[in-house]
């Protein structure tokens, strides 16, 4: 745990503590974003239209029933860490997130983009879902799965909404291909600015990972760099609805599609793929901008295949009440990503169990003022939810 001192009450805060800390690249990596910015600011802005409806006697009390089973696991609440490739935040990187992630007894997505092999994440955290994108063909995804599944992941996620739109208005970071004594100096002057984020890796005596270990289908054999695999992922044909259905049936245990936002391609995952899970998600607005908030797309597609497969949504997740919104709109269970990113670099280890913590607890007082108890008594109509306030995306296709 954090000690007194280091304590946030806010993923607002834990926000500003990681822009002060870390380099300005490193931050602005984090914040990320496409183009203009729409779909990125839309997941937060469409979290406040949404209204809740309070009661003032009637709360049952005798504790909260925060936790449920997503993928086949018992999770202590519904709030999972959403697969991001934590480079250069923190020495500890996805470890740190593992570890804190199985102190509050909930899940974890690995990225395949990550710094830490997932041997040593898995150990760390054996709730770990391993997260791919389709990268080469059939032949060379059996190698990262097969890897995946040695290492003991308890399930998999294929993540497919990425258009590769690097471009954005308020200016992308540059990112080094490896950090070296070279890029440092390049840097000198960022990092200069933020001796507390060097002086992490220097009592760590490494130097910021920049290599993608997961990427092979063997830990023994030498990590890629992170551009390396990026460009052969561009080059990469985009996967049929047939090679998700073989991957599936090639993993076998618990599998997760990620980045569904319209209904007929939610009906096509379950019918024609078989996914255990789904995550309505835009990528947390780093994909293609001008697409909706996700919890807009959530409604139409949690009453379309919820009753099928498990929903969960990512995407604007900041504070309790709204994991509350998104369970009263259908969701099973929700994702974090810059949430837990602000907390990792806020603290490590304590910062990312700083930022579930407000999340549970966020969630507990906003179910008091709901006068429910469970998360599974939550509905619409603890919402007010405003007219014209869903996108109902593919409906009607596919019928
Ligand atoms: C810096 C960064 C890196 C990300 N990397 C990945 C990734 O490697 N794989 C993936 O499926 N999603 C990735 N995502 C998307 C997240 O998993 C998630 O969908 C998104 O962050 C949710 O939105 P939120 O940040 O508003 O919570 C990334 C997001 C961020 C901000």
């Amino acid at each position: 745990m954090a000690s007194s001192g280091e304590w946030f009450e806010s993923v607002a805060e834990a926000q500003r503590r990681a822009r002060r800390r870390l380099p300005r690249s490193v931050y602005r990596a984090l914040l990320a974003g496409t183009e203009k910015g729409l779909t990125l600011r839309d997941n937060l802005a469409a979290f406040d239209e949404l209204g809740l409806v309070p009661r003032l006697v009637g709360f049952p009390g005798g504790g909260f029933e925060l936790s449920t089973r997503v993928m086949g696991l018992e999770v202590s609440m519904p709030v999972l860490i959403s697969p991001t490739g934590v480079q250069a935040v923190h020495p500890e990187g996805e470890l740190a997130v593992a570890r804190a992630a199985a102190a509050r007894g909930t899940a974890m997505g690995l990225s395949s983009f990550a710094s830490k092999p997932v041997e040593e994440v898995v150990s760390a955290n054996p709730r770990t879902f391993f997260q791919t994108y389709w990268i080469g063909g059939r032949e060379r995804m059996l190698g990262i799965v097969e890897r995946a599944r040695e290492a003991g992941a308890a399930g998999m996620i294929l993540t497919l909404d990425w258009s590769f739109s690097h471009s954005r208005d308020w200016g992308s970071p540059y990112i080094p291909d490896r950090i070296d004594l070279k890029t440092m100096l390049r840097f000198a002057p960022e990092v200069a600015l933020k001796p507390g984020w060097l002086l992490r890796y220097a009592n760590a005596r490494s130097l910021p990972e920049l290599t993608v270990p997961n990427m092979t289908p063997s830990p023994k054999d030498p990590a890629p760099t992170f551009f390396g695999a990026y460009a052969e992922w561009m080059q990469s044909p985009p996967p049929t609805w047939e090679d998700v259905a073989w991957l599936r049936e090639r993993w076998g245990g618990p599998f997760m599609l990620k980045g569904v936002m319209r209904v007929d391609e939610a009906r096509r995952a379950v019918e024609e793929a078989g996914v255990t899970a789904i995550s309505v998600s835009n990528h947390g607005g780093n994909n293609l901008d001008g697409v909706p908030a996700s919890i807009r797309a959530l409604p139409a597609i949690a009453e379309a295949v919820g009753d099928r497969v498990e929903v969960l949504l990512d995407g604007g997740i900041r504070r309790g009440g709204d994991v509350v919104k998104a369970l009263a709109l259908g969701a099973r269970a929700v994702m974090i990503g810059r949430a837990y990113l602000w907390g990792l670099a806020a603290g490590g280890q304590a910062g990312v169990e700083n930022v579930l913590e407000i999340l549970r607890s966020g969630m507990e007082s906003t179910l008091r003022g709901l006068g429910k108890s469970s998360i599974h008594d939550l509905d619409r109509d603890d919402l007010i939810v405003p007219a014209g306030f869903e996108r109902r995306l593919g409906e009607g296709d596919g019928e």
